[in-house]
């Protein structure tokens, strides 16, 4: 029996990945779960919650919680990591500021999720040595955003870390349901980076089966333009399925004047943040609220499931979409840059499954954001307004230089308590 040690544990998510433990505890049999979190107060009620919840469904495991990280990781299995620095309000911030320059202003994707990026990749490199020690050998499963940086990070410092995002299990889940095929049966030819991938094949059956997607596009492509919110012209020219991600990209300055009318998304999450943690205090909740999957991580917990069971005992699906090395297989990209694919995942970690040749309508992009992805790997780990101007430069929603320099004023202006050279 696992024990697995969660590095965020106070997150209003968790109740959602414990759910998952318990249902799927055939598939991981867990002993010990340690949520680890330095915010006392949402930990005593998300872990009062992940209790009764685990005691509902006759989970014989024990749930711990802890704010100390070298204690709560020391021996465990595996270790998730689903931190968020700075919380909500860093992230509001990183939804507003590019908001002004007419850039999208998003949490993951241009100036915002670069300012995350640089936030980020320190806490989670110092955690990741602490789990090496404390913990040798185990695997670290990283569901951090940016997560294709920050596994780039992990995997570049010598950590045994798979990187993991919701986006391919809820298409695999919504293309089953329009198929009426089982989860399982559908294959997707997932590429890509984190949150810039296109579905380029459907699968049944398995990495060997007929590509079905001319016949869901045909059948479906008016449900699946309306998921995304993007013409089904786009979508019958493109031929792929992009992930919602890419409306950011193809829909790019519609999708700034919405924002500009809006609340953030931060502030909504905020909000809803504040329901959640009244609900987990009361005695009598043992599941998680409906009011979870107002959240964007769906299934996220079926996936941190199969993913650790096949990494711990081989006992998950033999292939799963994570974010590893791509050694080869998008042959445009350095071996040493983080894609989002499909891999054979077993005990010994993630093997990409060779993939059809990239269309450049869309291989051009994934190479631009790769490269953007590295300078921003390099302005995390060494700092500096010159290496934060080039990551802005080289990034494809902005370019500018004049955008450049004063979204990299932004950026530094609202982040100085996290950067340590600013
Ligand atoms: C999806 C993405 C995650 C992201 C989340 C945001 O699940 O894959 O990487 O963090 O959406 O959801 P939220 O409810 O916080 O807006
Ligand atoms: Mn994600």
């Amino acid at each position: 029996r696992a024990k697995i040690a969660v590095v965020g544990g106070g997150s209003t998510y968790t109740p959602e990945l414990v759910d998952g433990f318990a249902r799927l505890r055939e598939t991981l049999p867990i002993g010990e779960l340690v949520l680890v979190d330095p915010a006392a107060g949402r930990l005593e009620l998300v872990g009062g919650l992940a209790r009764r919840i685990f005691a509902r469904q006759g989970h014989p495991g024990t749930i711990t919680t802890t704010a100390d990280l070298d204690a709560g990781v020391a021996g465990a299995d595996a270790v998730l990591l689903q931190l968020r620095v700075g919380g909500q309000a860093a992230r509001e911030e990183d939804e507003t500021w590019p908001l002004e320059c007419g850039c999208v202003g998003q949490e993951t994707t241009g100036a915002g999720g670069l300012a995350k990026a640089l936030r980020t990749v320190p806490v989670v490199l110092d955690i990741a040595e602490r789990v090496r020690r404390a913990a040798p050998g185990a695997w670290i499963v990283d569901f951090t955003n940016p997560v294709g940086i920050v596994t780039r990070a992990l995997l570049r410092a010598g950590h045994r870390a798979v990187g993991l995002c919701n986006v391919a299990i809820g298409l695999q889940r919504k293309f089953a349901a329009l198929l009426a095929a089982s989860p399982g049966d559908v294959h997707l030819d997932h590429v890509g980076l984190n949150h810039l991938t296109w579905e380029a094949g459907v699968r049944l059956g398995g990495p060997g089966g007929e590509n079905i997607l001319p016949r869901l596009l045909a059948e479906h492509g008016d449900t699946i333009a309306r998921d995304l919110r993007l013409p089904r012209q786009i979508l019958d020219r493109l031929g792929v399925v992009p992930s919602y991600y890419l409306r950011y990209f193809y829909a790019h300055d519609a999708v700034v004047g919405e924002m500009r009318t809006r609340p953030s998304r931060a502030a909504e999450v905020a909000a809803m943040e504040q329901r959640l943690l009244e609900m987990y205090g009361d005695p009598s909740l043992d599941e998680k609220p409906a009011l979870l999957a107002q959240r964007g991580g769906a299934y996220y917990s079926e996936a941190a499931v199969d993913l650790v069971a096949s990494l711990l005992g081989g006992t998950g699906s033999p292939y799963q979409v994570v974010n590893t090395y791509n050694n080869g297989t998008l042959p445009f990209l350095p071996d040493d840059a983080v894609v989002e694919v499909q891999a054979a995942v077993g005990t010994k970690g993630a093997a990409p499954l060779p993939l059809p040749d990239v269309d450049p309508l869309y291989g051009g992009l994934i190479a631009n954001v790769t490269a953007y992805e590295e300078l921003a790997l390099q302005a995390a780990l060494c700092g500096g307004r010159d290496r934060v101007f080039k990551a802005m430069l080289a990034h494809p929603l902005i370019g500018q230089y004049e955008y450049a320099e004063a979204l990299t004023d932004r950026l530094v202006a609202h982040n100085r308590e996290h950067l340590p050279w600013a």
